[in-house]
């Protein structure tokens, strides 16, 4: 069955009233749209753990900086649907731009310290437009829980704080990458890529598997980890290492041995894709 579509905040507001009067919880996957299986594992588990599920689509431009991709950002939102409808989501809550963002809007919502690092650096404001979204579709839709993906790991727990901080009402759910048979974390910029440069793309996963591997053998010493980060990717030439950090795993803060649960986060460019990808290590 096709989902009900709601593009006007007040037609999906009256939809989820109706839903949570009668006792049914509420779980919601915020997305910008060209869906994949990352996309999708979200939205099972929010279809397993709760009553009704609703997706948001929207590609919000708040997040992203005046030289980056928002007029490239893929864009399908027909594709989007019939996959959505073949999961069984019962509202997909799509609006433009204007309907969320009044011309004169003068408020964000800005997390100040685990934003300062890694993603952030790079792309100043961009959390602030994350967490502004984000805050702005938990007071719409009104969600028992909310689902995100480990792919964008700095994302996942500067939510996480701003929740906790404004003392929200939403359990924040964070689900495991999903990625391509070679390793490949999917992600809706991978289309972006030419062939030569997708083979390139490898370089992150390849580079976070060696790591893994070195860890396993009893490396503890951030410095050596990220030299084992840099010589693999430094093997492929199309790809520009833009960071490569570890960092504590839930304040994000910089360490120098793995003596708790550490992220070992990238980001790179391939061609004109900034591609992010992430292991866990826990000692
Ligand atoms: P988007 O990039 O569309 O991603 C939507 C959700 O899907 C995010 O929680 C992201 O972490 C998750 N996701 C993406 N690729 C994944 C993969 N390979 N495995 C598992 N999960 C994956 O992230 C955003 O949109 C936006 O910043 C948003 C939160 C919607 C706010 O605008």
């Amino acid at each position: 069955m096709k989902p009900n579509i709601a593009t006007r905040v007040a037609e999906a507001r009256k939809f989820l009233k109706r839903k949570s009067e009668a006792g049914f919880t509420i779980g919601l996957v915020p997305t910008m749209g060209f869906l994949h299986e990352g996309h999708l594992s979200l939205v099972r588990r929010a279809r397993r753990e709760n009553d009704t599920c609703v997706v948001s689509i929207f590609v919000n431009p708040l997040q992203f900086g005046p030289s980056e991709d928002f007029d490239a950002y893929p864009r399908d939102m027909d594709r989007d649907l019939d996959l959505l409808a073949s999961e069984g989501v019962e509202l997909v809550f799509s609006p433009g731009v204007k309907e969320v963002f009044s011309c004169d809007c003068s408020t964000i919502v800005s997390e100040k310290k685990l934003s300062g690092f890694l993603c952030g650096s790079a792309r100043p404001g961009h959390f602030d437009g994350v967490c502004t979204i984000v805050l702005k579709l938990f007071n719409i839709l009104r969600p028992d829980r909310a689902y995100f993906g480990e792919k964008d790991y700095q994302q996942l727990q500067v939510i996480r704080r701003m929740v906790r901080d404004l003392d929200m009402e939403v359990e924040v759910i964070g689900c495991p990458i999903v990625r391509e048979e070679d390793g490949l974390a999917l992600s809706s910029r991978n289309t972006y890529l030419s062939e030569a440069e997708r083979e390139q793309a490898l370089a992150l996963s390849r580079a976070l598997g060696e790591v893994r591997s070195v860890f396993a053998d009893g490396e503890r010493d951030c410095r050596s980890i990220l030299a084992v980060v840099r010589k693999v990717v430094g093997s492929y030439p199309m790809v520009r290492l833009e960071y490569a950090e570890v960092c504590d795993a839930e304040d994000l803060s910089p360490v120098e041995r793995v003596d708790r649960k550490v992220v070992v986060a990238l980001a790179a460019r391939v061609g004109r894709a900034r591609l992010i990808d992430n292991t866990v290590l826990a000692p």
